[in-house]
């Protein structure tokens, strides 16, 4: 090889060996070998060599081209191999570190769904007064979503609940999206015997959809069954429930009468606030807030359970509602569109149930 070849190989070599990436190094290897690059220039001037050296000085120039090909082939695996290592080593992720329990804030940071929040507040309240948790299907027997809660086939009550059917199973009767938790007290009842004290938060489903309805929302269902169980537990349980909930002591609570067809007498439950401003707790205005009574004997007797030994009270509630309440928020259909600007705004932190003891 004649001395400008080992001083073009030389100095490729350096270079290749001083290219810390792949940018570099494809530098490299436009300047030896691309259109314009010195090898090439020499292969091109090979028509202007002697022809008795042509030969020789041909061979010559293309074993550097070839050493040059493999020197940059051998560098590229290099860099790629040091590439996935250092990336390696920066997303390393140590899977037997414990959770940290309150992450740094920051945009990746998640949040818990203001639904979820509410219901782990109303089972941390509820748990606090003994009840347990209690759950049942989405997709519930007509029997269980209207018959056996005192709801016969061509009740109005039907009516009112928009419900969504399936087509009919083998008994000829069309399954439901259950239009309330209430089922799940005929599934309690038929599934345990009294006492019974449970809470049962849900999905619930019926065929409405604005600004205010959704066609999918949660209720949560309470059923207390003992001897002996009168109106006045019911009142205290439920204004209990509702001052630990909006964190207000003498938040005035209105029973008012009204009807449903699985409790009797049944009422309405309605809290003190102010219309113009939401404020609540104050200001003179009523808002409704639950359903509530006493579990209908027709309803103990459909589950094998005697009326005359034992009584009961029920209620059921919007989640969504409480929440909105609760938190001021206008409108229901955010809390199902996944926008993480609303959950990061109305979320709750993450690693932080709800307890009693630091206030729910
Ligand atoms: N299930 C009723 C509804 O969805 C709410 C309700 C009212 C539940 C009174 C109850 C109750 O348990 O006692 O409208």
């Amino acid at each position: 090889m004649t001395d400008d070849l080992a001083t073009l190989q030389a100095e490729t070599e350096a270079a290749l060996a001083a290219a810390a990436d792949l940018r570099a190094l494809d530098a490299v290897r436009v300047g030896v070998l691309g259109k314009n690059g010195q090898l090439t220039a020499l292969l091109k001037g090979l028509g202007g060599v002697p022809a008795e050296q042509r030969k020789e000085r041909g061979a010559a120039l293309n074993r550097l081209k070839t050493a040059l090909e493999a020197a940059i082939e051998a560098r590229r695996v290099a860099l790629d191999a040091a590439a996935l290592e250092a990336r390696l080593a920066a997303e390393r992720l140590d899977v037997t570190l414990p959770p940290r329990p309150f992450p740094p804030a920051g945009p990746e940071q998640g949040a818990i769904h203001p639904i979820a929040r509410t219901i782990e507040e109303i089972v941390a309240i509820f748990g606090a007064m003994g009840f347990s948790l209690a759950e049942g299907p989405d997709v519930e027997g007509d029997w269980y979503n209207f018959g056996a809660l005192n709801i016969p086939d061509h009740h109005p009550a039907r009516q009112d609940h928009d419900t969504f059917y399936l087509p009919a199973g083998p008994d000829g009767r069309r399954p439901v999206l259950r239009t309330h938790t209430s089922p799940v007290q005929i599934r309690t009842m038929l599934g345990e015997a009294p006492p019974i004290r449970v809470i049962v938060p849900g999905r619930t489903y019926r065929a409405d959809h604005d600004a205010t309805h959704s066609p999918m929302f949660h209720q949560v269902e309470g059923l207390v069954i003992d001897r002996n169980i009168s109106l006045s537990h019911l009142k205290g349980c439920l204004i209990d429930f509702l001052r630990a909930f909006f964190g207000i002591s003498d938040l005035p609570v209105r029973f008012r009468s009204s009807y449903f067809p699985f409790t009797e007498p049944s009422m309405e439950v309605d809290i003190g606030w102010n219309r113009k401003t939401g404020e609540l707790g104050k200001g003179g205005d009523w808002l409704e807030i639950l359903g509530s009574g006493m579990v209908h004997p027709k309803v103990l007797a459909n589950c094998g359970i005697d009326p005359r030994e034992w009584q009961g009270f029920a209620f059921g509630m919007g989640i969504e509602r409480i929440t909105m309440l609760k938190h001021g928020i206008p409108d229901l259909r955010p809390f199902y569109e996944s926008d993480v600007r609303w959950l990061r705004h109305y979320g709750a932190p993450v690693l932080s149930p709800a307890t009693l003891a630091e206030g729910v």
